[in-house]
């Protein structure tokens, strides 16, 4: 089974490049993202403070995610959040969810349980430094913190959400920091991972060029 990780900052367009190829190649795919961003909004649905790492473990291991590809839809414990995981107050939380140890090391394994089928897209910040050391092809997608605000203030207004790019510029930086500098699995490339700047390319462009070095190592 082939595992290709997908790590990069926010709105370097790793979720749409992923989703399109888990499609095309018909792999499973995992947004890692969502996991965080799913005890992020339990914890603020039970009024649980980030201290109180406990409490945070446990939404952890006790929640059901259910993420279906065809529609987008996302179930956190049966209810619909599909419009909610993605904001930016819950971006805010899960990156402070983020740098829980123990929380990362429960989602651990609730990640490599996606492992199933022909094979896997992970979409994230560890996937190829953590959680799949042993990917037979490990992706690093970047873009300039310009380009990737754009991106992200548009996907938001098209959602009806709005955000000042101002104010998503400065959340996106203090993300990227908080991201990078964290002391556990921080948001760097493997070493063995090929990175791809977005900045000026498109979509198909991206996806194109990430399917030739997948055929490069398929056999
Ligand atoms: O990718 P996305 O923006 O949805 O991730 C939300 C937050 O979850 C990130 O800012 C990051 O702090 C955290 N995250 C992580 N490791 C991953 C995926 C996401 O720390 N593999």
């Amino acid at each position: 089974m082939k595992i290709v990780t997908l790590d990069g900052p926010s709105g370097s367009g790793k979720g749409t490049v992923g989703r399109l190829l888990a499609r095309i190649l018909n792999f499973n795919y995992l947004d890692s993202g969502l996991l965080y961003r799913a005890v992020a909004i339990q914890a603020i649905k039970n009024d649980i403070v980030l201290t109180d790492v406990n409490n945070i473990e446990e939404i952890a291991r006790c929640m059901n995610l259910e993420f279906s590809l065809e529609d987008n839809k996302i179930f956190l414990n049966g209810f619909d959040v599909s419009n909610l995981i993605r904001t930016e107050d819950i971006s805010i939380v899960s990156s402070k969810v983020a740098q829980l140890k123990s929380v990362r090391a429960i989602l651990h394994d609730i990640q490599r349980s996606y492992l199933k089928g022909n094979g896997l897209i992970a979409d994230g910040r560890d996937m190829g430094t953590v959680i799949f050391p042993d990917a037979d092809l490990k992706i690093f997608i970047t873009a300039s913190q310009e380009a990737r605000a754009y991106r992200r203030h548009k996907e938001l207004l098209g959602r009806g959400e709005s955000v000042s790019l101002r104010d998503l510029k400065r959340s996106i930086a203090s993300r990227d920091r908080s991201d990078s500098e964290r002391k556990i699995s921080p948001l760097v490339p493997a070493v063995d991972a090929i990175i791809i700047d977005t900045s000026h390319k498109t979509v198909e462009e991206v996806k194109n060029e990430i399917i030739k070095h997948y055929s490069s190592i398929k056999e």
